[in-house]
């Protein structure tokens, strides 16, 4: 999804800002752009690219990209397209009418068409088809209108605007000037030394090798930014309002790949070691042998997670596959109630929710907006959000009542892996924590789980053992046109998880059923064509399993079964059979998502695709 960065200082603006977009790349997007005014009375520098990053930066002459000790200003754009295609004139910043303003924008104008015809009847013109053209025009006519106040002009078109916005504005009259706003969409801006420099971003990630000082604004909050100067923060009524200036601490080195020549194969093979940071001094292993689980965020609202009747889990895309993991986890330890919703029908379904309700929004990025939107429902109708993100300092972070974060490290790929395996263990932890506080859950069932859950990590490192297996056992698969993922119980989220992970980055339709479901239709997909992934681990329904699996012999499909260590009945079925080691049932998807993570993986990487990048996907949605 679209990415914003912006650098207010005397270092070489044009550099600053390419290393800002190229670190911004993991979002997706299909064009980029930067502008730049020095103030020599020059007018706006302007490039744009279709495309990478890279094509921008071959369009930056020498003496633009090396310019330095010279005061600059400058803002930068990835765009993911939503009002036209993907093109330079669609590409951001964009350029008002006048010439006198230019603006970057993530988000949506909804009503843009009536403000563009307003406009238009006030003798506008446009060169782009996208909605932030119209507020860039719009700004432009109270700027022209109040006399060149920026910051005026900006906090008068937001209080027209309908949507979702996070901007960056510059005039072209003031070069040590920016103003900044958000709503529903993130902005942080990073402090340099002194005020003498100033580094803005969509997310901290373009910032965090310059400054660890930084504001994170808040919905409906513009910045006023100048050289030299603190920031000065408005609410859209114009009242002043407190400036929060935080320290972050983001590993940067953590966003390369490590010799792993993909984001996504680097970020698999991570899992054991995020599981153990997530499991750090939550899963706690006492001098006596036993364990324990301690979640600060439980702590805090015992009384009302207790006091719970009904639990409604919110999320999208892979966060939701761990969601419905998480609804087993709970019902089975806490029994409680769960529900699994897609953010997005949430929101508009007029759902009920009572007072006591706990609402859980999960999510990798914590800028998904559907789910900080179902967020703001659920709070409106009083119930407790308790959020399980991966974004340290993201919107749905800070607009969850409390929360754990899952503590992977920032994740590239934009097919999420390790985000799912630190939800699912979160989820368990919380779980567990909850079920033993409600007594649902017997010592000697909580006392193994928490054994079992400490072994995970080296476990996992057992079925990332099999990668070279894997490997070549997809060289069988890049010709298929569909697949099928079948899985039981709590293996049934995997199923639809493996099928997600295929169709995200190898483009092969997949689809993950219930295994008894087949019977009720999809079977009548099955032939000598039809690959078939069972989830086939040792637990109680194994032998319904096996059935599952007769059935689509007997119709010739060909099937990749993922087994328990030391199977011998399913290699007499399956024409591919991939091992993960013993662990209790509930502990299952975390080892079994492995290996469809990787069959995704090496399928793709075969078929000669941008793993990371897949076509049309954006890592971090944050348009509904
Ligand atoms: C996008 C990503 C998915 C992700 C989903 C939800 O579609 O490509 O990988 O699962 O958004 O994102 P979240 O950040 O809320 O987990």
């Amino acid at each position: 999804m679209c990415g914003i960065v912006g650098y207010l200082g005397s270092q070489s603006a044009a550099q600053i800002l390419i290393k800002g977009l190229h670190q911004l790349e993991y979002r997706g997007y299909d064009s980029a752009g930067i502008v730049l005014n020095t103030g020599q009375g020059k007018g706006f520098n302007l490039f744009k690219a279709k495309g990478k990053v890279a094509n921008l930066e071959a369009a930056i002459p020498d003496e633009v990209m090396y310019q330095d000790h010279v005061t600059v200003s400058g803002i930068g754009h990835t765009r993911w397209a939503t009002h036209g295609e993907p093109s330079v004139a669609n590409a951001h910043p964009h350029v008002s009418m006048s010439g006198d303003v230019v603006l970057v924008h993530n988000g949506i104008i909804e009503n843009y068409k009536e403000l563009k015809d307003q406009l238009m009847d006030r003798g506008y013109t446009f060169q782009s088809q996208t909605d932030t053209e119209v507020l860039c025009n719009l700004i432009d006519l109270y700027y022209q209108q109040h006399g060149h106040d920026l910051r005026m002009a900006v906090m008068q078109a937001l209080n027209k605007a309908i949507g979702a916005y996070a901007i960056v504005v510059m005039e072209q009259q003031d070069h040590a000037h920016v103003i900044c706003a958000r709503k529903a969409s993130p902005l942080v801006i990073g402090i340099g030394e002194g005020n003498e420099e100033f580094f803005i971003g969509s997310d901290a990630t373009p910032i965090v090798s310059y400054t660890h000082k930084v504001i994170y604004l808040d919905d409906e909050q513009v910045a006023d930014v100048r050289l030299n100067h603190e920031v000065e923060i408005l609410n859209l009524d114009q009242t002043l309002a407190q400036v929060d200036v935080k320290e972050v601490d983001l590993d940067i080195s953590a966003l390369t790949k490590g010799g792993f020549p993909h984001f996504m194969i680097k970020e698999i093979f991570d899992q054991p070691n995020c599981i153990e940071n997530c499991m750090r001094g939550r899963l706690v292993h006492l001098e006596d042998g036993s364990y324990d689980v301690k979640l600060s965020a439980l702590q805090n609202f015992k009384a009302k997670l207790i006091r719970a009747r009904h639990v409604i889990i919110v999320a999208c895309g892979t966060s939701w596959h761990a969601g419905l993991i998480g609804k087993q986890l709970i019902e089975e330890m806490c029994r409680i109630r769960v529900e699994v919703e897609y953010a997005s029908e949430f929101r508009y379904r007029n759902p009920v929710i009572e007072k006591d309700d706990v609402v859980i929004a999960i999510s990798q990025s914590g800028e998904t907006a559907d789910t900080l939107a179902a967020i703001q429902l659920a709070k409106e109708q009083g119930a407790l959000v308790f959020g399980i993100v991966n974004g340290v300092g993201s919107s749905i972070a800070r607009a969850a009542d409390t929360g754990i974060y899952i503590h992977v490290g920032p994740e590239i790929g934009v097919a999420s892996t390790k985000a799912f395996t630190g939800q699912v263990t979160v989820l368990t932890l919380l779980a567990l924590a909850l079920g033993r506080a409600l007594g649902t859950l017997s010592e000697e069932k909580f006392q193994r789980t928490c054994h079992e859950l400490m072994q995970i990590p080296a476990k996992m490192g057992e079925v990332l053992k099999q990668n070279e297996a894997i490997c070549q056992l997809s060289a069988h698969f890049t010709y298929a046109r569909n697949f099928l993922y079948l899985g039981r119980g709590y293996n049934y989220p995997v199923a639809l998880e493996g099928a997600l992970k295929l169709k995200e980055i190898s483009y092969i339709h997949a689809e993950g059923y219930p295994a008894a479901e087949m019977k009720h239709g999809p079977i009548a997909l099955v032939d000598e064509e039809m690959p078939i992934v069972f989830l086939a681990t040792h637990h109680e329904l194994y032998h319904k399993i096996i059935s599952n699996m007769q059935e689509v012999q007997s119709r010739k499909g060909r099937i990749l079964a993922i087994v328990t260590q030391g199977d011998e009945e399913i290699s007499h079925i399956a024409q591919e059979v991939i091992e993960v080691p013993e662990t209790l049932q509930a502990l299952e998807p975390l080892l079994s998502v492995l290996p469809m993570q990787l069959l995704a993986y090496h399928v793709a990487v075969m078929k000669g695709l941008n793993v990371d990048m897949p076509r049309n996907l954006a890592k971090s949605v944050t348009v509904e």
